[in-house]
């Protein structure tokens, strides 16, 4: 039996036809822009901003933002035209299996799930940032060790936990609610980010953004700094310390969890009218929006505050206590609240696709795949998701979940425009709604911009990657391999051969 055998198109475009596995088709373009936008702006944008202008980049955080950007960029273009061949449910994951083979999507599928989960859990851990600052605003403190994990002052994050367990129930019931809850959402959360830009540069002061880029500082004397702690390219050659433009590379690493999403609306291929010329609108639009969004809020927030006091759990929230406006602390906070909600009811929603076309293919127990009768969700899946988010999020510090979450994906991103490649060749037949321009140089800058960006992640969340990705390779040859549909179809025609 062949770890190599690929799935074809035509089959994962029929198996999502079965009826005891069909989902509805429900979205159109906007409420992909929707579920883009929804899915996009997040703790990346309210929370990580200000920690990586402290300790990496300075204001020059606005030119991270343009790299990781651009990395982005140039991977979304690979998602869209995958995404346009292949419009079934399980975003790379069902990519990689139409064009690499079997064990490549597993590996994409076992690893898209550090995306999600771990994006789930950063992002509610964001969100009880947030939650303890509206709080606070209006006078109701809770105590640190419930809203922290062990490791970032606190036992457990139970507003993290809360919040996560909530947006399970909302998934169970239904993609229809979770769309038109999302739409209203975005809505809400586009109105925040612009009020932050709009209403804070006014008070912006240029002498914050001098110097623009801080210059590279040795690491701190004395500061028992495990080379793990370095970015692992920094660690290879030998150089450490902080800021300067290897900070600002260094903070693009971490910002990259900012434009996280995009890729999650080539999961809702399957529900979408269609896909062949809403999703390259539903992928690019939302990525060029935010964009634009995330350079305008990280300059207007380092020119409020000196980036040196941004390291604080809601970076928005400090910008405008700064300039002592508590009313509008609370708006922004309530903003972020309730934006945060979608970022994490998507994130779950991703997983919950990818675990249900993995379960269909059989690389998963099918028992997972099985959707509800009533509310056509693939709701055992969901669930579970929601229990480990859950317990992950209360129990993890956000900057070691955002870094694992930025490695998940960055290496999906590396697969994936590998996989454009690897397509053109193996089915050029196959109709293309939407094309990559300039193949094979906008599929390999793609994939080098990506990898780049995860050499820039510190050692540790490498080991850990490693050991994810080593449990993962234990499952599909102990378990995966010999259950997969596929396998089961070639060994009755080798049967009856
Ligand atoms: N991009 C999303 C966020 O920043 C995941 O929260």
């Amino acid at each position: 039996m062949s770890i190599m055998r690929v799935k074809s198109v035509e089959q994962s475009i029929r198996d999502a036809e079965a009826p005891e596995f069909r989902l509805r088709r429900v979205l159109r373009a906007v409420d992909l822009l929707g579920i883009g936008i929804g899915a996009i702006i997040g703790t990346g944008i309210f929370v990580l901003t200000g920690v990586a202008a402290a300790t990496d980049a300075g204001p020059g955080i606005a030119i991270s933002f343009v790299f990781s950007g651009i990395a982005c960029g140039l991977a979304a273009l690979c998602y869209a035209e995958f995404a346009s061949v292949v419009p079934v449910a399980g975003s790379a994951y069902t990519f990689s299996y139409a064009s690499m083979g079997e064990f490549l999507a597993w590996i994409i599928g076992w690893d898209l799930m550090l995306e999600f989960i771990l994006g789930a859990s950063t992002v509610s851990v964001g969100w009880s940032q947030y939650f303890v600052e509206a709080l606070k605003a209006a006078g109701l403190g809770l105590p640190a060790i419930l809203t922290a994990a062990p490791g970032a002052g606190g036992v457990i994050n139970l507003p993290a936990a809360v919040i996560a367990l909530l947006l399970t129930v909302v998934l169970v019931v239904g993609i229809r609610l979770s769309a038109s809850v999302t739409n209203a959402v975005v809505a809400i959360k586009l109105a925040v980010v612009l009020f932050f830009i709009i209403f804070g540069a006014f008070f912006i002061k240029t002498a914050n953004w001098s110097p623009f880029i801080p210059p590279h500082q040795p690491p701190t004397p004395g500061a028992a700094a495990s080379v793990l702690q370095e970015p692992l390219v920094n660690a290879i050659f030998g150089q450490t310390g902080s800021f300067g433009l290897s900070g600002l590379v260094a903070g693009a690493a971490l910002v990259f969890f900012a434009y996280i999403g995009f890729d999650i609306v080539a999961s809702g291929a399957e529900e979408t009218r269609k896909p062949q010329r809403d999703m390259p609108i539903g992928i690019l639009g939302s990525l060029a929006i935010c964009s634009v969004l995330y350079v305008l809020v990280s300059l207007v927030m380092t020119g409020i505050v000196k980036y040196d006091r941004l390291d604080t759990a809601a970076p928005m929230a400090t910008a405008f206590q700064a300039i002592g406006a508590p009313w509008a602390v609370g708006l922004v906070s309530l903003g972020a609240i309730a934006g945060l909600t979608t970022v994490i009811l998507i994130l779950m929603l991703g997983q919950a696709r990818v675990g249900f076309a993995m379960s269909r293919d059989g690389l998963l127990p099918v028992w997972f795949a099985k959707v509800h009768p009533r509310f056509r969700t693939p709701y055992r899946i969901t669930l579970i998701t929601g229990v480990v988010v859950a317990l992950i999020a209360s129990l993890t510090p956000i900057d070691v979940l955002a870094e694992m979450t930025n490695i998940g994906t960055l290496f999906a991103f590396v697969l994936v425009s590998i996989g454009v490649l690897v397509l053109r060749r193996t089915r050029p037949d196959l109709p293309r709604a939407f094309q990559v321009p300039w193949v094979p140089v906008v599929p390999i800058l793609a994939a080098a911009a990506c990898l780049y960006l995860m050499l820039n992640l510190e050692g540790w969340t490498w080991v850990r990657f490693g050991v994810w990705m080593l449990i993962g390779l234990i499952v599909y040859f102990a378990y995966s391999k010999n259950r997969s549909r596929l396998a089961k179809a070639e060994a009755v025609g080798q049967a009856s051969e």
